[in-house]
This record gives C-alpha cells, sequence and structure tokens, in this order.
C-alpha cells in the first residue's frame, strides 16, 4: 500500500477523457462547430470525477496530510497544484458558460469554448505529470506508517460517502461512453 495509488489510477482514467476531449475538441476545430451532444458529457466527468472525486481527495485528504508530514501548503508542490486545480475549474466554469451560446452558433462562443477547451487540456495533461512524476513520489516516500494507515482510512471514508459513491459511478460509466471509440 501507497500513499497514492488509487490516485494514480485515477489519473490513468481522467487522461483515457482527455485524449478523447482532445478528438472532440479537433473535430469541433475542424468544424467550427460546438454542440451540446458533445461536450457536455466531456464537461459532466470534469466535473464530478475529475475535479469533485479526484481533486477532492487530493485537497482534503492527500495535500493536508503531506503538510502535516512537513510539506509547506503556501508554496512548493502543493501550492503550485491547488493553483492548477482552481485554474482548471475557471476553464470548466467558462465552457459550461459558454456551451448554450456556443451551441446557438455564436461564433464568440465557440472560440472560446475551443480555447478553454485546448487550454484546460493542456493544463490538465501537465498536472498530471507533474503529480505522477515528482508530488506522489515524494508522498510515497514521506507518509509512512501511522500517517499512511490514516490516510488509507480517510480515502475509504470519502469513498463511501453517497455523494461520492454516486458521482463516482455516474462519471465512470460517462468515461466508459467517451472512450469507447478510443483505441
Ligand atoms: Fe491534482
Ligand atoms: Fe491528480
Amino acid at each position: 500500500m501507497d500513499a497514492t495509488h488509487t490516485l494514480r489510477e485515477e489519473h490513468q482514467v481522467i487522461l483515457r477523457v482527455l485524449d478523447a476531449f482532445e478528438a472532440a475538441l479537433g473535430q469541433a476545430l475542424d468544424a467550427r462547430r460546438v454542440t451540446t451532444a458533445v461536450f457536455a458529457p466531456f464537461l459532466e466527468f470534469f466535473r464530478g470525477f475529475a475535479d469533485r472525486c479526484h481533486h477532492g481527495k487530493e485537497e482534503d485528504r492527500l495535500f493536508p496530510c503531506l503538510n502535516r508530514c512537513g510539506m509547506p501548503c503556501d508554496h512548493g508542490p502543493i501550492f503550485v497544484m491547488l493553483e492548477e486545480h482552481r485554474q482548471g475549474r475557471a476553464h470548466v466554469r467558462a465552457m459550461l458558460e459558454q456551451l448554450a451560446s456556443a451551441d446557438a452558433g455564436d461564433a464568440a462562443a465557440v472560440e472560446s469554448v475551443l480555447r478553454h477547451g485546448f487550454g484546460f487540456l493542456d493544463l490538465l495533461r501537465n498536472h498530471i505529470q507533474k503529480e505522477d512524476g515528482v508530488l506522489f513520489n515524494l508522498a510515497d516516500q514521506l507518509v509512512q506508517g501511522e500517517q499512511l494507515a490514516s490516510l488509507a482510512a480517510d480515502y475509504r471514508q470519502v469513498e463511501q460517502q453517497p455523494e461520492f459513491v454516486e458521482t463516482y459511478a455516474r462519471c465512470r460509466a460517462i468515461a466508459d461512453e467517451l472512450t469507447k471509440r478510443s483505441p
């Protein structure tokens, strides 16, 4: 057992959905057409799975645990990760706000959804690379013994909350649907 196993597995789900999102963005860019039918499920997944479930676990459980183990929150890796979560939320919020107008053919809204979409894609891929390659390795070394047992219990507690169970199951089904056609 280590401190980040489940989070690394969740990254793989998110990365597969990001590959499908990249294809959807490419098609939308070529056609200059953004539809709710295509984009809404991605945004639902990013909000529910990537943010509420996954980033929630990082922000509410892993990062405070790392902080108790001596890693600062007001600068360094945790600070950067929190800032990137915030930027990701802003991209998703902007896409949601513009989606109906983009679907109706408003050129500025189409442009905005595409810009925020590609921005979000780059941000989240880089973010996951930093967590998998740097922060999570530090976490696996730093969190040991009682701290590790307590973190594992914390994760289990989050994962049993009814809202988490519902959102996780719904968003995993969306992910399966979105990645069905991916190799
Ligand atoms: Fe993160
Ligand atoms: Fe993450």
